[in-house]
């Protein structure tokens, strides 16, 4: 599929805030939300960036996300920090709860940090950014009420969604580490491009309706659903589960154990652990153990088919580094819709598209 539009990421961010702002938010809330989603775009990210605008107007129509919530506190004890979300915009309240989170990190030394009941998250990377740019190593489970699309390791039937998790570790001179994904072998919105294309999936990612393995995506995306798999075999089944019982149990925020819904929602619930690395006395260490292996990993010669070893965070830094430069490429179908989803809050579709030109 063509890209049909490349916009500047100022006029795309402003024409996302318009909507979102048409929605019931204010000003402060529709430009986190408008920025949030234009830099998961500008990383790469194109699953988790303005494409998930149709969903949230759809959820905000429906009474399943609402403008303008903060994060509440429920328990706030020195390290132990326990939110909830209120089922506002997650970019406004996931900003709002690491912003407390950090606070405390920086003062005792760590935080665990639960959070329930927010609207979508996003990328889980954005959060973890917030608290390494501060010093602090930045780890999160994940758990998304929303439609359950994956199986579990030995498993026929989707038991949970692409539950993501996320580790964020400071380097010393040098652009951070984000490790940052979805449990799931790959992601939905990936599955969604490929069944609209017609191509085929590469094996190992789908079974179909009756558990058997396939290379047709429209399992994941028309019924008779079939379900994803999880990356690894057992290791990431181990992974999203862990990512539910953390990210879902513990924050309080529920696990999903329900039939087929129909709810445009995407609630998320997440488990975060901030360590301030200066404080644990290791720093030392930290700083000259990270510098040597970093230099020894870099030593090792790139793969055929590869130009070098990267570490996460580097595909993204690179892909900011191009969006920033030629735009963000939305192809037609996406912008289709996000024009639709603006439809619904009564605004001008010309308007819009002129807005985000620039
Ligand atoms: N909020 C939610 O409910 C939800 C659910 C699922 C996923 N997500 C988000 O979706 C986004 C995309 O997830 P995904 O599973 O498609 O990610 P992905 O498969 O693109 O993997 C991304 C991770 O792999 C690293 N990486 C990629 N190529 C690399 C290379 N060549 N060398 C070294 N590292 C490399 C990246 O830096 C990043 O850390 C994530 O930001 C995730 O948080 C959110």
């Amino acid at each position: 599929m063509a890209d049909a539009f490349t916009f500047p990421v100022e006029p795309l961010t402003r024409a996302i805030e318009a909507i979102v702002g048409a929605g019931g938010s204010d000003a402060r809330e529709a430009r986190l939300v408008a920025e949030n989603l234009v830099t998961a775009n500008l990383l790469g990210h194109d699953s988790h960036g303005i494409g998930m605008i149709p969903r949230y107007v759809d959820a905000l129509l429906e009474g399943g996300l609402e403008p303008n919530r903060h994060a509440r506190a429920t328990l706030d004890a020195g390290t132990l920090l326990a939110l909830d979300g209120c089922k506002g915009y997650g970019q406004a309240i996931g900003r709002e709860a690491m912003q407390m989170a950090i606070e405390r990190a920086k003062r005792h030394g760590s935080c665990v940090m639960t959070l329930a009941n927010s609207h979508h998250l996003g990328r889980i990377g954005h959060w973890a950014e917030m608290a390494v740019a501060e010093g602090l190593v930045s780890i999160h489970f994940v758990n998304v009420i929303s439609h359950a699309r994956v199986a579990p390791y030995g498993g026929r039937d989707a038991r949970f969604g692409t539950n993501p998790c996320c580790i964020g570790v400071p380097l010393p001179g040098e652009a951070p580490f984000i490790l940052d994904y979805a449990t799931s072998a790959v992601a939905q919105g990936k599955l969604r491009v490929a069944h609209n294309k017609g191509e085929k999936v590469p094996p190992g990612r789908l079974i179909d309706d009756q558990g058997r393995p396939t290379d047709d995506p429209r399992y994941a995306v028309v019924p008779p659903y079939g379900a994803m798999l999880p990356f690894g075999e057992h290791k990431g089944s181990g992974m999203a589960l862990a990512c539910e019982l953390l990210g879902g149990a513990l924050t309080g925020g529920g696990t999903w154990h329900y039939g087929e819904s129909t709810k445009q929602r995407v609630m998320n619930g997440m488990l975060t652990i901030l360590i301030d690395p200066a404080r644990l006395g290791t720093a030392p260490a930290f700083e000259r153990e990270t510098r040597a292996f970093l230099d020894w990993l870099r030593q090792g010669r790139a793969a055929p088919g590869f130009d070098k070893v990267r570490i996460a965070g580097d595909p993204e830094r690179e892909y900011r580094a191009k969006r920033s430069r030629d735009g963000v490429p939305v192809d037609a179908t996406t912008w289709g819709e996000i024009e639709k989803a603006a439809g619904k809050l009564k605004l001008d579709a010309a308007a819009l598209r002129r807005l985000a030109e620039g």
